[in-house]
């Protein structure tokens, strides 16, 4: 009979009585009333296999030995379950593969850990063996999905005619606000190339060259401290557009990341089909951070103008220092302890900027707290009317330097929301964050920097600020915010060499040291530049989000770990002393290392 090639996890009722020919790995292995039962496993699924050895004796020598993860080819035939062998929870649960000849294609050590199920590993062991971890059901489904992700973006951005360009990865640094991973230059002593943090200075090269619509699946590199959604190589759906404004690249955007949403069934669901949006000022004003997370209320109150001639001291001097006082009312919150309130919560928002936290409960008969006493009545009053509190309700305040408080009061909401289960983690929140400064304060240095890029086009009413009060003036860059974490950002760009030549300066970036950094880009400019902007959405960060994963290295094939290594392959590694002077390279001692 003429066998057919198939997958483990396809075989169904429909095949029963055909010969096949499949390959994969043992998944687990039964010895049972002189039968051998086999779950072979390939990506797409299991097939129980049994070799009879009165009926294929050979087969039956063949993988006497077989152990966890050998890799097999079977020859069998389907055929249907026992009555009562059938295992609904498995897609091939109705049938069997009775094998006539198996040959062992590979052996297997015993792995370190178990390979066909999702138990709980040290992550070390598991980066140390990914090869073994990318096998495991849950990266595969990762990676698979994460796949119809990006060719999901591919087919939208195409059919909006976008043109796909590969911009060159050993370029010149360009300023996007990490560490560069730098390259020596083996023909040129002491020079060094360094890998992209983003392509952004080519893609607007790119618009400058005429081709209207460029993106790119894009690698970015950048030496920065990790966290759970942050890697020092990630992927960009990096696009850039001409004679656009913010809508066309929102339209844009937001096209590519539903019909891509879509394409990987992420949460089953859809993305609306426009964004909602909020601006950057009032989403400080609202939430007390640019990456608001609105799948719940409990807005920030600002209660500045009920306290300006308050008896109460903290307040008092806040509200004369030109500080805020800020509050949030927790619906039912009057049951925590004033224990629960200082030891969990005030610690919260202190970590989060804020000075301390003070709290008022509303109870049937009134106000009460450690410092409801020094409240008048008609401050009360105000309070009750501004928050909404009803009996029941804890009103938690902060007073002090505004953004710190509206950023401590911020992370106490989001705390909040996550703790007291406020919203449903299932459900989705996406949104365009609106006209951020464009500069910031470093808080290390207290130097400006950009806070997007440099070569962000600036709020034409805000131009005249550039150099008299740089931090009061806006940007008309954007962000897209996914369930309070920021997955996008982008901007409209500047394109006069003048206007771009100021923000240097606003920047201390002098003209000599812009020419010689930017020259090339000022040039372009000055050859007929066509107004464009564009976006980078992260695809690693979406697709955590899409899938529902907190850690960004469960969406990644080989990802780095916290230090910036791949256990693995070992990387980083050392190079032999001939690399180092081929590439006009002499070492320091180690860090610790005595010379
Ligand atoms: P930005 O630096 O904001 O903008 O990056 C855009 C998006 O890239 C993702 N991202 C990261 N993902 C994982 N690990 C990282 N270390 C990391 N850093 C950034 C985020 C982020 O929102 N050139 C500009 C875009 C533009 O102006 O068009 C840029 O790169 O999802």
């Amino acid at each position: 009979m003429a066998t057919t090639r198939s997958s483990c996890g396809t075989l169904r009722v429909e095949d029963i009585g055909q010969a096949v020919t499949c390959y994969g790995w043992v998944d687990h292995r039964r010895d049972h009333g002189g039968l051998v039962f086999i779950d072979l496993r390939d990506f797409s699924g299991l097939i129980q296999l049994v070799i009879n050895p009165s009926e294929a004796r050979d087969a039956y020598e063949a993988i006497k030995d077989a152990r966890l993860e050998w890799v097999l080819r079977v020859d069998g035939t389907v055929r249907a379950r026992g009555e009562g062998q059938e295992n609904p929870r498995l897609a091939t649960g109705q049938v069997e593969l009775q094998v006539t000849a198996v040959t062992v294609l590979s052996a297997a050590r015993t792995p370190p850990f178990s390979v066909h199920d999702d138990a709980e590993v040290d992550e070390r062991v598991r980066l140390s063996y990914r090869y073994l971890d990318l096998r495991r059901p849950r990266i595969q489904k990762n990676l698979r999905a994460r796949s119809e992700f990006v060719a999901g973006l591919r087919a939208a951005m195409h059919k909006m005619g976008f043109v796909e360009i590969e911009t060159p990865t050993l370029i010149r640094a360009t300023p996007e606000g990490a560490r560069d991973y730098l390259v020596p230059s083996r023909l040129s002593h002491g020079d060094f190339y360094a890998l992209p943090q983003s392509p952004q200075l080519y893609k607007q090269l790119c618009m400058v060259g005429g081709l209207d619509r460029y993106f790119q699946i894009a690698r970015c590199w950048r030496d920065e401290d990790l966290r759970a959604d942050r890697q020092p190589e990630f992927t960009q759906l990096d696009l850039e557009m001409s004679f656009v404004d913010e809508d066309d690249v929102f339209a844009a955007c937001e096209y590519a990341l539903g019909h891509a949403w879509e394409a990987a069934c992420f949460r089953g669901g859809k993305l609306p089909s426009a964004f909602p949006r909020i601006s950057w000022e009032d989403a400080q004003r609202r939430y007390g951070t640019d990456k608001p997370d609105t799948r719940f209320g409990m807005e920030l109150v600002d209660l500045t103008s009920v306290f300006g001639k308050s008896s109460f001291r903290i307040f008092q001097q806040a509200v004369a220092s030109a500080g805020s006082i800020v509050a949030i009312c927790l619906e039912g919150g009057g049951t925590l302890t004033r224990s629960e309130i200082e030891r969990e919560l005030a610690p919260v928002a202190v970590a989060g900027g804020a000075t301390g936290l003070a709290f008022i409960t509303r109870r049937q008969t009134g106000w009460e707290g450690p410092i409801a006493k020094f409240l008048a009545p008609s401050e009360l009053a105000k309070v009750e009317q501004m928050t909404g509190a009803r009996a029941g309700d804890l009103v938690l305040i902060a007073a002090g330097n505004s953004a710190s408080t509206r950023a401590g009061m911020g992370a106490l909401r989001i705390y909040l929301g996550r703790t007291r289960s406020l919203f449903d983690p299932g459900q989705m929140d996406i949104l365009w964050v609106t006209e951020f400064p464009m500069f910031e304060k470093d808080p290390a240095t207290g130097e400006i920097r950009a806070a997007h890029h440099p070569f962000t086009m600036i709020q034409e009413e805000d131009i005249d600020y550039l150099e008299s009060d740089p931090l009061r003036v806006r940007s008309r860059s954007y962000d897209i915010v996914l369930n309070g974490r920021e997955t996008a950002s982008g901007s409209i760009r500047i394109t006069d060499p003048a206007l771009q030549g100021r923000v240097f300066s606003a920047l201390g970036i002098p003209p000599e040291e812009a020419a010689r950094k930017f020259g090339f880009l000022l040039d372009a400019f000055s050859f007929g530049a066509p107004p464009h902007g564009g976006c980078a959405p992260g695809i690693d960060r979406l697709v955590m989000e899409g899938l529902g994963e907190e850690n960004i290295r469960d969406v990644i094939a080989f990802p780095k770990n916290q230090q910036a290594q791949e256990p693995m392959t070992g990387a980083p590694a050392a190079v032999s002393e001939s690399q180092l002077a081929e590439l006009g390279l002499a070492l320091l001692p180690r860090r610790g290392q005595k010379g």
